[in-house]
């Protein structure tokens, strides 16, 4: 390839930076001429705000949170008029690839414009919520739940002081990764994760035999934010109900930005190092991911079909041993 594009859309999650940056410089040391940074995602893709790249313009970025290039979700790119918008300016400035870091929305938008125009595009799975199939990870979830164990630490030492109970609402958009992992992590008395069955009777049988056993009233619930906005606040009207007198805490998009974790540096060095390995080797319409320790190949059609299924060990792990 003489020329190819790089964007970040969707949500943005801490890890695209150095994404960017091993992108470029794989490409840019792997023979390709010239590599461009399209801004705001698929927005910038049809505003034509797109920009060269070197490898000096990613200099010391592989420790920032957020995106360089910017990031926006483009629900217009859905009309194939504003594809063929996209297409034109791709081609106009002679990008003849693209690789596409972010959600499954983003991700879809990457195989529909290798459909529909034939523009090879890699993708790769950015986003906190670690919900993206054929991936065992995505690159911003390690330092999302290392973020949100880090507050709910706190927490628990205002909890432990007052005696209180804590509602703690952690993001993952309709899937319960963030939640599990974390709950896991802090020693959660309980987690409510849209996949699986919640029992507000079990939680009231948890809180009293915790009660009875001595070990007082605090504790940390971890609300995985669902597909229902008003859950957590519904479940401390329930707990008031029963005499509880829980706080609420939303963590919101703390979880989004600082500086990536080791992990997630690592994850996306070695994911966008091999998007232009894949690239170059002439594969498209893929994402790639990891499975098991090893980079993986996944068609994209496979990524916006299929659903990640949260592993109920995990989750029932997160029961066990709050005992
Ligand atoms: O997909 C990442 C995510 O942070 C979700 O966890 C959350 O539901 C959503 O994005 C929030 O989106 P926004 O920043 O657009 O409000």
């Amino acid at each position: 390839y003489n020329a190819v594009g790089i964007l970040t859309s969707g949500g943005d999650s801490s890890g695209m930076n150095p994404a960017i940056r091993s992108i470029v410089r794989a490409a840019l040391n792997s023979g390709v001429k010239q590599v461009f940074g399209v801004r705001r995602g698929y927005q910038g893709l049809v505003s034509d705000d797109i920009t060269l790249m070197s490898s000096r313009s990613v200099t010391n970025i592989v420790q920032k949170g957020g995106t360089v290039l910017k990031s926006a979700r483009c629900p217009e790119f859905s009309d194939p008029s504003v594809r063929d918008v996209a297409a034109r300016n791709l081609s106009s400035r002679g990008i003849e690839a693209l690789v596409v870091i972010g959600g499954d929305g983003s991700l879809t938008g990457a195989h529909i414009l290798c459909q529909e125009h034939g523009i090879p595009v890699i993708g790769l799975p950015g986003t906190i919520d670690n919900d993206i199939p054929g991936t065992d990870d995505t690159i911003g979830f390690d330092t999302a739940v290392n973020t949100a164990v880090e507050a709910i630490d706190r927490i628990r030492d205002t909890a432990r002081s007052h005696e209180r109970l804590f509602l703690v609402e952690v993001m993952g958009r309709n899937s319960g990764f963030i939640a599990t992992q974390v709950g896991i992590a802090c020693g959660a008395e309980m987690v409510v994760v849209p996949e699986y069955a919640f029992d507000f009777h079990d939680l009231c049988i948890t809180l009293a035999e915790r009660h009875s056993k001595g070990q007082g009233s605090s504790g940390i619930i971890v609300v995985a934010e669902g597909r229902d906005p008003d859950l957590t606040h519904r479940l401390a009207a329930q707990l008031k109900a029963q005499g509880q007198d829980p706080k609420i805490s939303i963590l919101g998009h703390i979880q989004r930005g600082g500086s990536p974790s080791g992990h997630d540096r690592m994850l996306a060095s070695c994911l966008g190092t091999a998007a232009v390995e894949y690239l170059l080797a002439g594969y498209s319409d893929i994402m790639v991911g990891v499975h098991k320790g090893a980079i993986v190949d996944v068609p994209l059609q496979r990524v916006i079909e299929e659903k990640k299924v949260l592993d109920r060990k995990l989750f029932d792990i997160a029961a066990l041993l709050h005992k």
